[in-house]
């Protein structure tokens, strides 16, 4: 019997039950350090001894972590206006600003969210498949051909490859050049946003990490400033299909519906939710493909039919839907290792989870790392094993959509989840095709990081040609 059994009410009874929980004020402080510092150890620890979901009381506050799948299913479901994001303890704000939809709730958040969300729809996502195996190609033919001499860290490669797509998608090809100096600006704020949440109090002394976080930002404002000043020179706006052109299309010289302010804080969100997460992503893709060879084989098998040597320029949704194995082994990463363990909301009532009553201004952690873990929805959790994505019966096909939410649910669910899904896809399949990868390292490492949950150490690996990869390559 885990601990939380023995706060569940009984059968019948009408009243929520408190959350369980750590109890000694010690455990609570230790808990609560690991949560801000670095939680997956105490989310594996917590997790199994409470099936998921329990809350940490701090003075009048609970911090609540919902990971069981029914629970999260619950939380998930409620109305907006039952939390809030742009609480204060929302450190995000300081780096994506203000306007941002991030950090914003109600109309705002509906205005903001809305102005970018035809940019992403999945329609429009399909004109950067080609985009997206070409970069991946020349990472292939470039870093990867230059590295085969011996091991070398996957990790830094695939989150540059990432930084070049997704700054293509939000600002097409023209800046694809200046992604070190996009990297460079992103940086600063990485370090501040993982540090304990302590340390992240306003304050505005220079030369801190606050500072530089701070500079950084009015630098990348620069960066968009002189694109829009650029596109404006060149009369190049009409007819771009890139995320910045359909919002200045929307914005001041639009619609009216962004200002310029807003317009700035949605890229810099979407630069910085859309990044590392992904990069991370590929990481731990990569990483559990690569350690079992009759996954690479599938992969590459399905990569060679669908794909085979055909021009990147015909590759569209009919290839992509057709990667069906290697949507399977991106779904069982995003399970086993989301990027993000947990998102954090603020309540604005008391609301209920199962059978737990969580109190209105609580910080509910909501968990697709705890979920995605769950022992009664996945057979032998911590296993990668892509199959069981495949024809699952129609009872596990249920239970499995509760328990696999790597992107969130509902109104406040990732906006860039399909371009991430298809990023992942067209990667790895890729990948597979047209190398072998002979880890350095035996078995899958430990996770680190809080905002952003990495494999510690990287990917470390030697890369050499698959047999017949050249004739991939001589089609390109
Ligand atoms: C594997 C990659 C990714 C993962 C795992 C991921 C995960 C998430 C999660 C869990 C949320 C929060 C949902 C909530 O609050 O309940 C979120 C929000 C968000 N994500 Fe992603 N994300 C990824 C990639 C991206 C990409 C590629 C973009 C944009 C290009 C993006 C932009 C955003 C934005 C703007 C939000 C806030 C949405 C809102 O507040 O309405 N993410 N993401």
């Amino acid at each position: 019997m885990t601990d939380s059994a023995a706060h569940a009410p009984a059968t019948g009874a009408a009243r929520p039950a408190t959350l369980p929980g750590p109890r000694r004020a010690g455990d609570r402080v230790r808990a609560l350090r690991g949560l801000l510092s670095e939680p997956v150890p105490v989310l594996d620890e917590l997790g199994e001894r409470f099936d998921g979901t329990f809350g940490i009381r701090l003075g009048p506050m609970t911090l609540a972590v919902v990971g069981n799948p029914a629970h999260v299913a619950d939380l998930l479901a409620l109305p907006t206006d039952h939390f809030v994001w742009g609480h204060v303890a929302n450190t995000l704000r300081f780096y994506v600003g203000d306007g941002s939809m991030i950090v914003s709730d109600g109309a705002d958040h509906r205005r903001r969210r809305g102005a970018v969300q035809p940019a992403l729809a999945r329609r429009r996502l399909d004109r950067w498949i080609p985009m997206i195996v070409a970069e991946t190609d020349a990472v292939i033919d470039g870093e990867l051909a230059a590295a085969a001499a011996g091991p070398v860290d996957l990790f830094p490669i695939g989150r540059r490859l990432v930084l070049r797509i997704v700054t293509q998608a939000l600002f097409g090809p023209e800046l694809a050049g200046r992604t070190d100096e996009l990297d460079a600006l992103i940086e600063p704020a990485k370090t501040y946003l993982e540090q304990p949440g302590l340390r992240q109090l306003p304050h505005p002394v220079p030369g801190t990490r606050r500072a530089r976080a701070r500079q950084a930002r009015a630098a990348l404002d620069a960066v968009i400033d002189g694109e829009i000043a650029r596109r404006q020179r060149a009369g190049d706006s009409d007819g771009r299909d890139d995320v910045l052109a359909m919002l200045l299309a929307a914005g001041p010289d639009g619609t009216g519906e962004l200002s310029m302010d807003e317009i700035r804080d949605q890229v810099v969100t979407l630069i910085g939710a859309g990044f590392d997460t992904t990069a991370s992503a590929v990481a731990w893709t990569v990483l559990e493909a690569a350690s079992n060879p009759t996954i690479w084989t599938d992969l590459r098998a399905e990569a060679d039919a669908v794909l085979g040597d055909r021009p990147v320029d015909a590759l569209g949704r009919a290839e992509l839907d057709a990667l069906e194995v290697a949507a399977s082994v991106v779904a069982e990463s995003l399970r086993l290792h989301p990027p993000g363990v947990f998102t954090p909301r603020l309540t604005t009532r008391a609301i209920d989870v199962g059978p737990y009553r969580v109190p209105k201004r609580s910080m509910v952690l909501w968990s697709p790392y705890l979920a995605g873990r769950d022992p009664a929805t996945w057979p032998d959790p911590t296993t990668f094993d892509p199959g069981r994505h495949r024809d699952p019966t129609p009872e596990q096909a249920a239970q499995q959509r509760l328990a696999l939410a790597p992107f969130g649910r509902g109104p406040r669910q990732c906006i860039g989840f399909a371009l991430a899904q298809m990023e992942l896809t067209l990667i790895t399949a890729r990948l597979a095709q047209c190398v072998d990868l002979t880890l350095a390292r035996r078995g899958i490492p430990p996770a680190y990081g809080m905002v952003v949950n990495r494999p510690l150490g990287g990917v470390p690996a030697t890369v050499t040609p698959a047999a017949g990869a050249a004739t991939h390559h001589a089609a390109r």
